[in-house]
């Protein structure tokens, strides 16, 4: 099976008590396991994770780079600002490796400075505003590589 790495910023671990207007009830365990199963459909082997630290996301980014494994990446608040997360997605993208971006919100409709994505312009695409949704579509565009 293809692995996939799916990568999840700050402060998505609280997910289901975060702002339930905003993101749903869902935690993020509860979408681990849908990424698994829906990745297991599709001839993917999901490898899940969460951070709350810039660096250590950007290490996965490298990681993905040396093993040439395609990434779906939600980097929640980090897509907003973070030049350094942007240039490890570059690096991965210009390889050749796909990288997805997605969002559970769609942030073209929140506040004006989430309308701004600094890793959308090196991403192969980006799917947001379909609750966990956005995940499994992305996980689908890649089982279609
Ligand atoms: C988010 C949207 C971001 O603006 C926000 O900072 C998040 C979550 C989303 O999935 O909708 O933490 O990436």
């Amino acid at each position: 099976m293809q692995k996939v790495l799916v990568l999840n910023g700050p402060n998505l671990n609280m997910l289901g008590s975060r702002e339930p207007e905003v993101y749903g009830f869902q935690t993020l365990k509860d979408i681990a396991e849908l990424c698994k199963s829906h990745g297991a459909k599709n001839g993917l082997d999901v490898d899940f994770r969460q951070t709350n630290s810039e660096a250590e996301m950007v290490g996965w980014l490298h990681e993905a780079f040396s093993s040439k494994t395609p990434v779906v990446i939600n980097p929640a608040a980090l897509t907003h600002y973070s030049y350094s997360l942007r240039d490890a997605c570059a690096m991965v993208s210009s390889a050749g490796i796909p990288l997805v971006e997605v969002h559970i919100s769609n942030p073209h409709t929140r506040e004006e400075f989430r309308h701004t994505s600094v890793i959308s312009s090196v991403a192969r695409g980006v799917i947001a505003g379909f609750g966990p949704q956005s995940y499994l579509l992305a996980l689908s565009s890649l089982s279609h590589n």
